[in-house]
């Protein structure tokens, strides 16, 4: 157990209905579990302006604001101004998460593309790095970062490419970050990327209540469990789960300009 070792949880989403009976409970374990921080990243406007009010209500908590591929199709024009006014806010960190899915396809992949552009566009202007979601669409992912992605920094957020796309991303400057799934016995292809790239350009989250990690794969996934990600990573690249906190604590911090 890493006790009193600050972790960060760069990417949850505890303004889920799955934590409306215990919230503040969820909060409290994270803190007794060692979680300094946790960066609550919004999926579509409600999600976002609940994003915003956590962040407003719990010290710990840090918010993102963003339209997430699923939901592209119900972007409208008067989203950005207001995805622009919550982003000045002293807690707001990031626009994401936004990008690509072409797993489930949700949104037609032209839709998808075009609001992943604009809030590409609307983060450059507000000096924000983005989060990206990135499933089944990694060449056009990177494609569409190469053209328009310029200047900006930022995070693929459950990275789940391969180690060649790996180092495209650190080419451009960016950040990979890892969940739950990196705690699966059979993710060889996943745990060699943690294993292989800079430490500095490594983050660790929980994408709660998805992706939970080993051993409560099943069940509702909540940032206390970041602890075991870490973990895994540092028993991948034989360091101490302490030295890896205290790395990926700081890139996160550094990363989103949280002091
Ligand atoms: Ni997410």
């Amino acid at each position: 157990m890493m006790e009193k070792i600050m972790l960060f949880d760069s990417h949850a989403h505890i303004d889920d209905k799955k934590f409306n009976e215990d919230r503040e409970a969820t909060i409290a374990r994270a803190l007794e579990n060692g979680i300094g921080g946790i960066l609550n990243a919004g999926a579509d406007m409600f999600s976002s302006a609940r994003a915003v009010d956590l962040a407003e209500q719990y010290e710990p908590v840090y918010a993102a604001v963003g339209i997430h591929p699923h939901d592209a199709k119900d972007a409208r024009e008067t989203d950005y101004p207001k995805l622009a006014e919550w982003a000045v806010r002293p807690k707001v960190v990031a626009i994401g998460e936004i990008g690509l899915d072409y797993h489930y396809d949700f949104s037609p992949r032209d839709v998808q593309k075009a609001v992943f552009i604009r809030q590409l566009d609307l983060a450059r202007q507000l000096g924000k790095p983005v989060i990206i979601h990135d499933r089944e669409a990694h060449a056009d992912l990177l494609a569409v970062m190469k053209k328009e992605g310029a200047g900006l920094s930022g995070v693929f957020h459950c990275f789940s490419g391969s180690l060649e796309m790996a180092r495209e991303v650190l080419a451009m400057g960016l950040y990979l970050s890892f969940a739950g799934p990196v705690t699966f016995a059979n993710a060889h292809k996943l745990k060699e990327v943690a294993k292989t790239i800079p430490l500095d350009r490594l983050l660790v989250e929980t994408d709660s209540p998805y992706l939970t990690p080993e051993p409560h794969r099943g069940r509702r996934n909540e940032p206390a469990y970041v602890r075991l990600v870490a973990e895994t990573i540092a028993g991948l690249r034989n360091i101490e789960p302490e030295q890896l906190a205290r790395i990926t604590t700081e890139n996160t911090k550094r990363l989103f300009g949280i002091q």
